[in-house]
């Protein structure tokens, strides 16, 4: 890392870099609907201040999409490149999210990190998240929402 880290909020002309860096995550599932540019705007538009990205080299080397119900907030494809990680950047993005969140008055803040992701369970316990004991249940509202694992 040689350049100038800046932690910024997202806003819908990020889209194309932040797709460009999700794409390079490897076991990241891309949601045909949800994570399409129509859908994030409208995230981004229900959401103008709480999801974030960050920039060095010309570029963006880290995101997160998140916001709140009005009662809960939600973080999702938290991510950083792989040439920029462990440099303390996952960590500013969240504080970045949580600031934010707690500034709109928001109580708790909630992810889903699959078991089998390793790196991303020891991220979220040194930075001090608790896990849950909770079911977690999903139903699909519309079936064109497909997933698409980017392979490892
Ligand atoms: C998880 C992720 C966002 C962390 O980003 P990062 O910028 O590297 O995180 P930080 O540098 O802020 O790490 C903070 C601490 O978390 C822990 N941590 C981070 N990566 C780790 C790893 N690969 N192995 C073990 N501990 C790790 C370390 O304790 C680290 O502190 P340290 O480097 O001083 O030891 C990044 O690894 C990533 O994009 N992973 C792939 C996507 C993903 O799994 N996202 C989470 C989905 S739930």
């Amino acid at each position: 890392m040689s350049g100038t880290l800046k932690i910024l909020p997202m806003t819908a002309s990020d889209y194309d870099g932040v797709r460009a860096l999700w794409m390079t995550i490897k076991g990241f599932g891309i949601r045909a609907l949800d994570d399409s540019r129509e859908d994030v705007e409208r995230f981004i538009r229900r959401n103008p201040t709480t999801s974030v990205v960050a920039r060095m080299d010309g570029r963006i080397v880290g995101s997160i999409l998140c916001g709140s119900d009005g009662r809960q907030g939600a973080l999702y494809h938290v991510c950083v490149a792989e040439e920029y990680r462990r440099h303390g950047i996952g960590t500013q993005m969240v504080a970045y999210c949580i600031r934010e969140l707690t500034r709109m008055g928001i109580n708790k803040v909630a992810l889903i990190a699959f078991k089998s992701n390793d790196v991303g369970n020891a991220f979220w316990k040194q930075i001090g998240w608790k896990q849950t004991d909770a079911n977690y249940y999903e139903l699909t509202l519309n079936e064109k929402n497909t997933v698409e694992f980017n392979r490892s």
